[in-house]
Protein backbone atom coordinates (compact mmCIF):
# COMPACT_ATOMS: atom_id res chain seq x y z
CA UNK A 1 0.00 0.00 0.00
CA UNK A 2 1.54 3.70 -0.90
CA UNK A 3 1.74 5.65 1.98
CA UNK A 4 1.24 9.51 1.39
CA UNK A 5 1.48 12.43 3.50
CA UNK A 6 0.21 15.87 4.05
CA UNK A 7 1.46 17.90 7.26
CA UNK A 8 -0.96 21.86 7.57
CA UNK A 9 1.73 24.23 8.27
CA UNK A 10 -0.12 27.99 6.30
CA UNK A 11 -1.47 29.08 9.54
CA UNK A 12 -0.19 32.10 11.53
CA UNK A 13 -1.00 30.95 15.18
CA UNK A 14 -2.85 34.31 15.94
CA UNK A 15 -3.22 32.76 19.76
CA UNK A 16 0.92 32.26 19.72
CA UNK A 17 1.13 36.30 20.20
CA UNK A 18 4.10 36.13 18.06
CA UNK A 19 5.83 37.62 15.41
CA UNK A 20 6.98 33.85 14.47
CA UNK A 21 4.79 32.35 13.15
CA UNK A 22 3.55 29.23 15.01
CA UNK A 23 5.22 25.72 13.67
CA UNK A 24 8.26 27.57 13.80
CA UNK A 25 7.71 28.11 17.63
CA UNK A 26 10.72 25.80 18.80
CA UNK A 27 10.49 22.41 21.38
CA UNK A 28 13.54 20.91 22.55
CA UNK A 29 15.57 23.27 20.04
CA UNK A 30 13.63 22.65 16.89
CA UNK A 31 10.95 23.95 15.27
CA UNK A 32 7.52 22.38 15.81
CA UNK A 33 6.77 21.25 11.99
CA UNK A 34 10.89 20.03 11.99
CA UNK A 35 9.38 17.36 14.63
CA UNK A 36 6.43 16.63 12.45
CA UNK A 37 8.30 16.23 9.48
CA UNK A 38 11.00 13.67 11.12
CA UNK A 39 7.94 11.48 12.57
CA UNK A 40 6.22 11.76 9.27
CA UNK A 41 9.72 10.41 7.78
CA UNK A 42 9.20 7.42 9.74
CA UNK A 43 6.64 6.37 7.70
CA UNK A 44 9.00 6.34 4.25
CA UNK A 45 5.97 7.79 2.49
CA UNK A 46 6.16 8.07 -1.43
CA UNK A 47 5.49 11.82 -1.23
CA UNK A 48 5.36 14.82 1.68
CA UNK A 49 3.44 17.55 1.06
CA UNK A 50 4.00 20.47 3.52
CA UNK A 51 0.87 23.31 2.83
CA UNK A 52 2.76 26.94 3.77
CA UNK A 53 1.13 29.90 3.37
CA UNK A 54 1.74 32.23 6.39
CA UNK A 55 5.64 32.66 6.69
CA UNK A 56 6.08 30.55 3.76
CA UNK A 57 9.58 31.04 2.45
CA UNK A 58 10.87 31.19 6.35
CA UNK A 59 8.65 27.24 7.00
CA UNK A 60 9.70 25.82 3.75
CA UNK A 61 13.57 26.64 4.80
CA UNK A 62 12.74 25.34 7.96
CA UNK A 63 11.78 22.28 6.32
CA UNK A 64 14.31 22.12 3.25
CA UNK A 65 14.39 19.29 0.71
CA UNK A 66 12.57 16.30 2.89
CA UNK A 67 9.49 17.46 1.16
CA UNK A 68 7.16 19.11 -1.14
CA UNK A 69 5.66 22.29 -0.66
CA UNK A 70 2.14 23.83 -1.91
CA UNK A 71 0.83 27.14 -1.27
CA UNK A 72 -2.12 27.58 0.43
CA UNK A 73 -2.20 32.05 -0.38
CA UNK A 74 -5.22 32.43 1.65
CA UNK A 75 -6.13 30.40 5.17
CA UNK A 76 -9.75 29.13 4.99
CA UNK A 77 -9.51 26.05 6.98
CA UNK A 78 -7.92 23.48 7.49
CA UNK A 79 -9.93 21.11 4.87
CA UNK A 80 -9.19 24.13 2.58
CA UNK A 81 -5.35 23.58 3.08
CA UNK A 82 -5.42 19.89 2.32
CA UNK A 83 -7.03 20.75 -0.87
CA UNK A 84 -4.35 22.62 -1.83
CA UNK A 85 -2.49 19.68 -2.25
CA UNK A 86 -4.72 17.98 -4.71
CA UNK A 87 -3.15 18.69 -8.00
CA UNK A 88 0.02 16.46 -6.96
CA UNK A 89 -1.80 13.66 -5.10
CA UNK A 90 -5.38 13.40 -6.81
CA UNK A 91 -5.12 10.29 -8.98
CA UNK A 92 -2.69 8.37 -6.98
CA UNK A 93 -3.63 4.73 -5.43
CA UNK A 94 -3.14 4.98 -1.81
CA UNK A 95 -4.05 6.03 1.53
CA UNK A 96 -2.86 9.13 2.59
CA UNK A 97 -1.55 10.62 6.60
CA UNK A 98 -2.73 14.42 6.93
CA UNK A 99 -1.44 15.72 9.76
CA UNK A 100 -0.71 19.68 11.46
CA UNK A 101 2.50 20.98 11.87
CA UNK A 102 1.87 22.10 16.05
CA UNK A 103 1.42 19.04 16.85
CA UNK A 104 5.11 18.19 18.03
CA UNK A 105 5.26 15.59 19.74
CA UNK A 106 3.74 12.62 17.81
CA UNK A 107 5.98 10.05 16.93
CA UNK A 108 6.47 7.65 14.29
CA UNK A 109 6.15 4.45 15.72
CA UNK A 110 2.41 6.13 16.72
CA UNK A 111 1.80 6.92 13.59
CA UNK A 112 2.65 3.92 12.06
CA UNK A 113 0.30 1.97 14.79
CA UNK A 114 -2.51 3.90 13.09
CA UNK A 115 -1.50 2.88 9.73
CA UNK A 116 -1.42 -0.76 10.93
CA UNK A 117 -4.66 -0.52 12.22
CA UNK A 118 -6.25 1.65 8.87
CA UNK A 119 -5.08 -1.52 7.02
CA UNK A 120 -5.84 -4.39 9.40
CA UNK A 121 -9.62 -2.99 9.33
CA UNK A 122 -9.42 -2.29 6.04
CA UNK A 123 -10.41 1.59 6.42
CA UNK A 124 -11.45 4.28 4.33
CA UNK A 125 -10.55 6.66 6.72
CA UNK A 126 -8.69 6.56 10.17
CA UNK A 127 -8.77 9.36 12.75
CA UNK A 128 -6.20 9.30 15.79
CA UNK A 129 -7.71 10.17 18.76
CA UNK A 130 -6.98 10.21 22.68
CA UNK A 131 -8.91 10.65 25.89
CA UNK A 132 -8.54 13.95 27.10
CA UNK A 133 -7.75 14.94 30.76
CA UNK A 134 -9.59 18.70 29.01
CA UNK A 135 -11.04 18.37 26.07
CA UNK A 136 -11.72 22.11 26.01
CA UNK A 137 -10.73 23.25 22.45
CA UNK A 138 -9.79 19.91 20.54
CA UNK A 139 -13.10 18.51 18.19
CA UNK A 140 -14.67 15.76 19.41
CA UNK A 141 -15.28 12.45 18.52
CA UNK A 142 -19.09 11.23 18.02
CA UNK A 143 -19.83 7.83 18.02
CA UNK A 144 -23.38 5.96 17.78
CA UNK A 145 -24.56 3.30 20.48
CA UNK A 146 -22.73 0.31 19.10
CA UNK A 147 -19.36 2.79 19.66
CA UNK A 148 -18.87 3.86 15.59
CA UNK A 149 -17.51 6.42 14.86
CA UNK A 150 -19.82 9.00 12.86
CA UNK A 151 -18.14 12.39 13.11
CA UNK A 152 -16.10 14.71 14.38
CA UNK A 153 -17.78 18.42 16.11
CA UNK A 154 -15.19 21.09 16.76
CA UNK A 155 -15.64 22.85 20.01
CA UNK A 156 -16.91 26.05 18.87
CA UNK A 157 -19.75 23.98 17.25
CA UNK A 158 -20.52 21.55 19.91
CA UNK A 159 -23.45 21.72 21.95
CA UNK A 160 -23.26 20.77 25.81
CA UNK A 161 -23.35 16.63 25.15
CA UNK A 162 -21.24 17.05 22.46
CA UNK A 163 -18.73 19.31 24.83
CA UNK A 164 -18.63 16.89 27.40
CA UNK A 165 -16.79 14.25 25.33
CA UNK A 166 -14.08 13.02 25.87
CA UNK A 167 -12.63 11.36 23.31
CA UNK A 168 -10.68 14.28 20.90
CA UNK A 169 -9.56 14.40 17.48
CA UNK A 170 -6.04 14.92 18.04
CA UNK A 171 -5.71 16.07 14.42
CA UNK A 172 -4.17 13.49 12.26
CA UNK A 173 -5.79 11.30 10.31
CA UNK A 174 -5.58 8.51 7.45
CA UNK A 175 -7.38 8.22 3.86
CA UNK A 176 -7.71 6.40 1.29
CA UNK A 177 -6.52 9.13 -0.71
CA UNK A 178 -9.05 9.59 -4.18
CA UNK A 179 -12.20 8.96 -1.47
CA UNK A 180 -10.19 12.27 0.51
CA UNK A 181 -10.07 14.55 -2.27
CA UNK A 182 -13.77 12.99 -3.44
CA UNK A 183 -15.53 14.18 -0.23
CA UNK A 184 -13.21 17.28 0.71
CA UNK A 185 -15.26 18.68 -2.32
CA UNK A 186 -18.25 18.33 -0.82
CA UNK A 187 -17.02 20.06 2.36
CA UNK A 188 -18.53 23.83 2.85
CA UNK A 189 -18.45 26.25 5.37
CA UNK A 190 -21.67 26.40 7.68
CA UNK A 191 -20.22 26.27 10.69
CA UNK A 192 -19.12 28.39 13.65
CA UNK A 193 -16.16 29.56 12.51
CA UNK A 194 -16.88 29.93 8.64
CA UNK A 195 -14.43 27.84 7.43
CA UNK A 196 -13.77 24.46 5.51
CA UNK A 197 -13.08 22.29 8.33
CA UNK A 198 -11.33 18.63 7.42
CA UNK A 199 -12.73 17.06 10.35
CA UNK A 200 -15.89 16.83 8.07
CA UNK A 201 -14.29 14.44 5.43
CA UNK A 202 -14.92 11.93 8.33
CA UNK A 203 -18.75 12.27 8.63
CA UNK A 204 -19.24 12.89 4.79
CA UNK A 205 -17.23 9.06 3.97
CA UNK A 206 -19.31 8.07 6.91
CA UNK A 207 -22.28 8.89 5.37
CA UNK A 208 -21.16 7.65 2.09
CA UNK A 209 -21.23 4.31 3.83
CA UNK A 210 -17.71 3.81 3.96
CA UNK A 211 -15.43 2.15 6.83
CA UNK A 212 -14.26 4.89 9.29
CA UNK A 213 -12.41 3.96 12.27
CA UNK A 214 -10.54 5.44 15.20
CA UNK A 215 -7.19 4.86 16.49
CA UNK A 216 -7.44 5.04 19.97
CA UNK A 217 -3.42 6.47 21.03
CA UNK A 218 -2.55 5.41 24.60
CA UNK A 219 -1.09 8.35 25.78
CA UNK A 220 -2.80 11.69 25.52
CA UNK A 221 0.30 13.92 25.59
CA UNK A 222 1.72 12.73 22.66
CA UNK A 223 -0.84 14.57 21.16
CA UNK A 224 -0.78 17.86 22.19
CA UNK A 225 -1.88 20.56 20.07
CA UNK A 226 0.24 23.69 20.91
CA UNK A 227 -2.23 27.14 19.77
CA UNK A 228 -0.73 29.15 22.85
CA UNK A 229 2.38 29.86 24.92
CA UNK A 230 0.76 28.07 27.69
CA UNK A 231 0.62 24.87 25.59
CA UNK A 232 4.16 25.56 24.05
CA UNK A 233 5.76 25.19 27.55
CA UNK A 234 3.99 22.30 28.24
CA UNK A 235 5.21 20.43 25.17
CA UNK A 236 8.43 21.47 25.89
CA UNK A 237 8.29 19.32 29.29
CA UNK A 238 6.53 16.33 27.85
CA UNK A 239 9.33 16.45 25.13
CA UNK A 240 12.36 17.03 27.89
CA UNK A 241 10.83 14.17 29.95
CA UNK A 242 11.04 12.06 26.94
CA UNK A 243 14.35 12.99 25.70
CA UNK A 244 16.03 12.49 29.16
CA UNK A 245 14.67 9.32 29.70
CA UNK A 246 15.92 8.01 26.49
CA UNK A 247 19.37 8.65 27.86
CA UNK A 248 18.88 7.49 31.70
CA UNK A 249 17.76 3.98 29.99
CA UNK A 250 20.65 4.66 27.94
CA UNK A 251 23.35 4.43 31.11
CA UNK A 252 23.50 8.36 31.41
CA UNK A 253 23.08 9.19 34.98
CA UNK A 254 20.59 12.75 35.15
CA UNK A 255 21.06 14.24 38.87
CA UNK A 256 17.92 16.63 38.30
CA UNK A 257 15.86 15.54 35.18
CA UNK A 258 13.50 17.99 35.74
CA UNK A 259 15.60 20.54 35.25
CA UNK A 260 18.05 18.92 32.58
CA UNK A 261 17.46 20.68 28.80
CA UNK A 262 18.93 18.19 26.13
CA UNK A 263 17.76 18.88 22.68
CA UNK A 264 16.87 15.96 20.58
CA UNK A 265 19.36 15.94 18.58
CA UNK A 266 22.03 15.71 21.68
CA UNK A 267 24.07 12.61 22.21
CA UNK A 268 25.69 11.08 25.57
CA UNK A 269 28.04 8.53 26.05
CA UNK A 270 27.61 5.97 29.25
CA UNK A 271 28.60 6.49 32.26
CA UNK A 272 28.19 10.51 32.19
CA UNK A 273 26.60 12.44 35.37
CA UNK A 274 25.17 15.24 34.25
CA UNK A 275 24.26 17.72 37.23
CA UNK A 276 20.95 19.86 37.81
CA UNK A 277 20.00 23.42 35.27
CA UNK A 278 22.86 21.81 32.54
CA UNK A 279 21.92 22.55 29.12
CA UNK A 280 22.62 20.90 26.34
CA UNK A 281 21.83 22.00 22.53
CA UNK A 282 22.39 21.63 19.20
CA UNK A 283 24.01 18.68 17.36
CA UNK A 284 26.15 18.60 20.62
CA UNK A 285 27.91 15.43 21.39
CA UNK A 286 28.93 14.54 24.70
CA UNK A 287 31.10 11.18 25.52
CA UNK A 288 31.14 8.25 27.97
CA UNK A 289 32.34 9.36 31.37
CA UNK A 290 31.97 12.78 31.57
CA UNK A 291 30.90 14.82 34.50
CA UNK A 292 28.73 17.85 33.69
CA UNK A 293 28.21 20.41 36.49
CA UNK A 294 25.26 22.56 37.38
CA UNK A 295 24.89 25.78 35.04
CA UNK A 296 26.87 24.74 32.64
CA UNK A 297 25.68 25.34 28.96
CA UNK A 298 26.74 23.28 25.87
CA UNK A 299 26.00 24.55 22.29
CA UNK A 300 26.98 22.35 19.27
CA UNK A 301 30.43 20.94 20.75
CA UNK A 302 31.61 17.69 21.35
CA UNK A 303 33.47 15.91 24.23
CA UNK A 304 35.40 12.87 24.32
CA UNK A 305 35.76 10.05 26.98
CA UNK A 306 36.46 11.27 30.78
CA UNK A 307 35.91 15.33 29.98
CA UNK A 308 34.90 17.57 33.29
CA UNK A 309 33.34 20.60 32.72
CA UNK A 310 32.03 22.66 35.49
CA UNK A 311 29.48 25.52 34.98
CA UNK A 312 31.02 26.71 32.11
CA UNK A 313 29.68 27.55 28.60
CA UNK A 314 31.12 25.92 25.41
CA UNK A 315 29.91 26.78 22.27
CA UNK A 316 31.01 24.70 18.59
CA UNK A 317 34.36 23.42 20.61
CA UNK A 318 35.80 20.37 20.68
CA UNK A 319 37.16 18.75 24.18
CA UNK A 320 39.41 16.11 23.91
CA UNK A 321 39.68 12.61 25.99
CA UNK A 322 40.63 13.00 29.75
CA UNK A 323 40.45 17.71 29.70
CA UNK A 324 38.97 19.73 32.15
CA UNK A 325 37.37 22.84 31.81
CA UNK A 326 35.92 25.40 34.53
CA UNK A 327 34.83 26.17 36.55
CA UNK A 328 33.56 29.62 34.97
CA UNK A 329 35.57 28.63 31.58
CA UNK A 330 34.40 29.78 28.72
CA UNK A 331 35.27 28.32 24.94
CA UNK A 332 34.00 30.24 21.99
CA UNK A 333 33.71 28.82 18.79
CA UNK A 334 36.10 26.95 17.09
CA UNK A 335 38.15 26.26 20.08
CA UNK A 336 39.87 22.66 19.91
CA UNK A 337 41.47 21.66 23.42
CA UNK A 338 43.38 18.05 22.62
CA UNK A 339 43.94 15.32 25.45
CA UNK A 340 44.50 16.15 28.87
CA UNK A 341 44.40 19.92 28.82
CA UNK A 342 43.20 22.08 31.40
CA UNK A 343 41.21 25.24 30.95
CA UNK A 344 40.23 26.83 34.71
CA UNK A 345 38.89 29.90 36.36
CA UNK A 346 37.99 32.98 34.32
CA UNK A 347 39.71 31.87 31.06
CA UNK A 348 38.18 32.49 27.37
CA UNK A 349 39.19 30.41 24.78
CA UNK A 350 38.68 31.34 21.03
CA UNK A 351 39.30 29.76 17.39
CA UNK A 352 42.37 28.19 18.98
CA UNK A 353 43.81 24.41 19.22
CA UNK A 354 45.21 23.74 22.94
CA UNK A 355 48.20 20.70 22.42
CA UNK A 356 47.90 17.68 24.77
CA UNK A 357 48.61 18.20 28.60
CA UNK A 358 48.55 22.01 27.66
CA UNK A 359 47.70 23.81 31.13
CA UNK A 360 45.51 27.20 30.77
CA UNK A 361 44.70 27.66 34.52
CA UNK A 362 42.82 31.16 34.86
CA UNK A 363 42.19 34.66 33.66
CA UNK A 364 43.72 33.85 30.59
CA UNK A 365 42.70 34.97 26.69
CA UNK A 366 43.67 32.52 24.31
CA UNK A 367 42.26 33.63 20.69
CA UNK A 368 43.10 32.82 17.19
CA UNK A 369 46.37 30.70 18.24
CA UNK A 370 47.60 27.46 17.69
CA UNK A 371 49.49 25.74 20.79
CA UNK A 372 51.46 22.93 21.03
CA UNK A 373 51.92 19.91 24.36
CA UNK A 374 52.13 20.75 27.73
CA UNK A 375 52.35 24.82 27.16
CA UNK A 376 52.04 26.50 30.52
CA UNK A 377 49.95 29.81 30.44
CA UNK A 378 50.19 31.44 34.09
CA UNK A 379 47.62 33.80 35.46
CA UNK A 380 46.52 36.67 33.52
CA UNK A 381 48.01 35.53 30.25
CA UNK A 382 46.33 37.70 27.60
CA UNK A 383 46.54 36.87 23.84
CA UNK A 384 46.59 40.56 22.23
CA UNK A 385 45.00 39.37 18.68
CA UNK A 386 43.27 42.06 17.55
CA UNK A 387 44.06 45.90 16.83
CA UNK A 388 40.70 47.37 16.12
CA UNK A 389 40.55 46.02 12.72
CA UNK A 390 42.40 43.02 11.87
CA UNK A 391 42.89 39.88 13.85
CA UNK A 392 45.96 38.31 14.13
CA UNK A 393 47.51 34.35 14.95
CA UNK A 394 49.81 33.08 17.50
CA UNK A 395 51.75 29.76 17.14
CA UNK A 396 52.98 28.49 20.50
CA UNK A 397 55.42 25.20 20.44
CA UNK A 398 55.26 22.95 23.18
CA UNK A 399 56.53 23.38 26.45
CA UNK A 400 56.68 26.70 26.55
CA UNK A 401 56.15 28.40 29.60
CA UNK A 402 54.40 31.76 29.79
CA UNK A 403 54.89 33.89 33.03
CA UNK A 404 51.42 35.58 34.81
CA UNK A 405 50.20 38.57 33.74
CA UNK A 406 51.65 38.88 30.40
CA UNK A 407 50.25 40.01 27.22
CA UNK A 408 51.67 37.88 23.87
CA UNK A 409 50.97 40.97 20.86
CA UNK A 410 50.15 38.88 17.58
CA UNK A 411 51.00 37.98 15.01
CA UNK A 412 53.43 35.98 16.87
CA UNK A 413 55.77 32.84 17.02
CA UNK A 414 56.88 31.65 20.18
CA UNK A 415 59.24 28.17 20.00
CA UNK A 416 59.73 25.49 21.51
CA UNK A 417 61.18 25.16 25.71
CA UNK A 418 60.78 29.64 25.66
CA UNK A 419 60.62 31.54 29.14
CA UNK A 420 58.60 34.12 29.23
CA UNK A 421 59.24 35.88 32.17
CA UNK A 422 55.82 37.25 34.01
CA UNK A 423 55.08 40.75 33.26
CA UNK A 424 56.38 41.21 30.27
CA UNK A 425 54.96 42.21 26.69
CA UNK A 426 55.94 40.46 23.81
CA UNK A 427 55.73 41.99 20.68
CA UNK A 428 58.78 39.66 18.64
CA UNK A 429 58.99 36.48 17.71
CA UNK A 430 60.54 34.23 20.42
CA UNK A 431 62.86 31.72 19.08
CA UNK A 432 63.13 27.80 20.82
CA UNK A 433 64.99 27.69 24.44
CA UNK A 434 65.14 31.75 24.69
CA UNK A 435 64.28 33.34 27.63
CA UNK A 436 62.26 36.45 27.23
CA UNK A 437 62.06 39.64 29.80
CA UNK A 438 59.80 42.14 28.44
CA UNK A 439 58.93 44.42 31.45
CA UNK A 440 60.42 47.72 33.34
CA UNK A 441 63.51 46.97 35.21
CA UNK A 442 62.29 47.33 38.98
CA UNK A 443 63.89 50.05 41.00
CA UNK A 444 64.12 49.97 44.92
CA UNK A 445 64.02 53.41 46.44
CA UNK A 446 65.47 52.99 50.04
CA UNK A 447 63.49 54.19 52.79
CA UNK A 448 61.13 56.25 50.34
CA UNK A 449 57.92 54.32 51.69
CA UNK A 450 58.49 56.53 54.84
CA UNK A 451 55.64 59.03 55.73
CA UNK A 452 53.53 58.49 52.50
CA UNK A 453 49.60 58.29 53.53
CA UNK A 454 49.59 54.64 53.87
CA UNK A 455 52.31 54.63 56.28
CA UNK A 456 51.81 53.34 60.21
CA UNK A 457 54.72 53.51 62.92
CA UNK A 458 54.83 49.77 64.02
CA UNK A 459 54.79 50.58 67.05
C1 LIG B 1 -7.73 21.38 14.87
C2 LIG B 1 -8.94 20.48 14.54
C3 LIG B 1 -9.50 19.92 15.85
C4 LIG B 1 -8.41 19.14 16.56
C5 LIG B 1 -7.16 20.01 16.79
C6 LIG B 1 -6.03 19.11 17.23
C7 LIG B 1 -9.99 21.34 12.51
C8 LIG B 1 -11.12 22.10 11.95
N1 LIG B 1 -9.95 21.23 13.83
O1 LIG B 1 -8.19 22.48 15.63
O2 LIG B 1 -10.60 19.06 15.59
O3 LIG B 1 -8.90 18.66 17.81
O4 LIG B 1 -6.73 20.62 15.56
O5 LIG B 1 -4.89 19.86 17.58
O6 LIG B 1 -9.18 20.83 11.75
N2 LIG B 1 -3.92 25.32 9.04
C9 LIG B 1 -3.64 25.57 7.70
N3 LIG B 1 -4.51 26.29 6.96
C10 LIG B 1 -5.68 26.77 7.47
C11 LIG B 1 -5.98 26.50 8.83
C12 LIG B 1 -5.07 25.77 9.57
O7 LIG B 1 -2.59 25.16 7.20
O8 LIG B 1 -6.43 27.40 6.71
C13 LIG B 1 -2.96 24.53 9.82
C14 LIG B 1 -2.37 25.33 10.97
O9 LIG B 1 -1.15 25.92 10.60
C15 LIG B 1 -2.16 24.27 12.04
C16 LIG B 1 -3.20 23.19 11.70
O10 LIG B 1 -3.64 23.45 10.39
O11 LIG B 1 -0.87 23.70 11.96
C17 LIG B 1 -4.37 23.18 12.67
O12 LIG B 1 -5.00 24.44 12.69
P1 LIG B 1 -5.52 25.10 14.03
O13 LIG B 1 -6.11 26.40 13.74
O14 LIG B 1 -4.45 25.05 15.06
O15 LIG B 1 -6.69 24.07 14.45
P2 LIG B 1 -7.29 23.80 15.89
O16 LIG B 1 -8.19 24.90 16.26
O17 LIG B 1 -6.20 23.47 16.83
CA1 LIG C 1 -3.99 23.49 16.73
Amino acid sequence: MNRYAIILAAGKGTRMQSNLYKVLHHVAGKPMVVHVLEAVEGLKPEKIITVVGHGADEVKSALGSQTEFVLQAEQLGTGHAVIQAEPLLKNLEGHTLVTYGDTPLLTAETLDQAFQYHQANQMMATVLTAIAPNPFGYGRIIRDEQKNVLKIVEQKDANADEAAITEINTGTYIFDNRLLFEALSQVDTNNAQGEFYVTDVIGIMKAAGENVGAYIMPDFNESLGVNDRVQLAFAEKVMRQRINEKHMRNGVTLIDPATTYIESDVKIGRDTIIEAAVRLKGQTVIGSDNLITSGTEIIDSKTEAGVVIRQSVIEESLIGRGSDVGPFAHLRPKSELLEHVHVGNFSEIKNSTLGNGTKVGHLTYVGDATVGESVNFGAGTILVNYDGKNKFHTEIADYAFIGSNSNLVSPLKIGQNALIAAGSTVTEDVMADDLVIGRAKQVNKVGRAKGKPHYKNAE
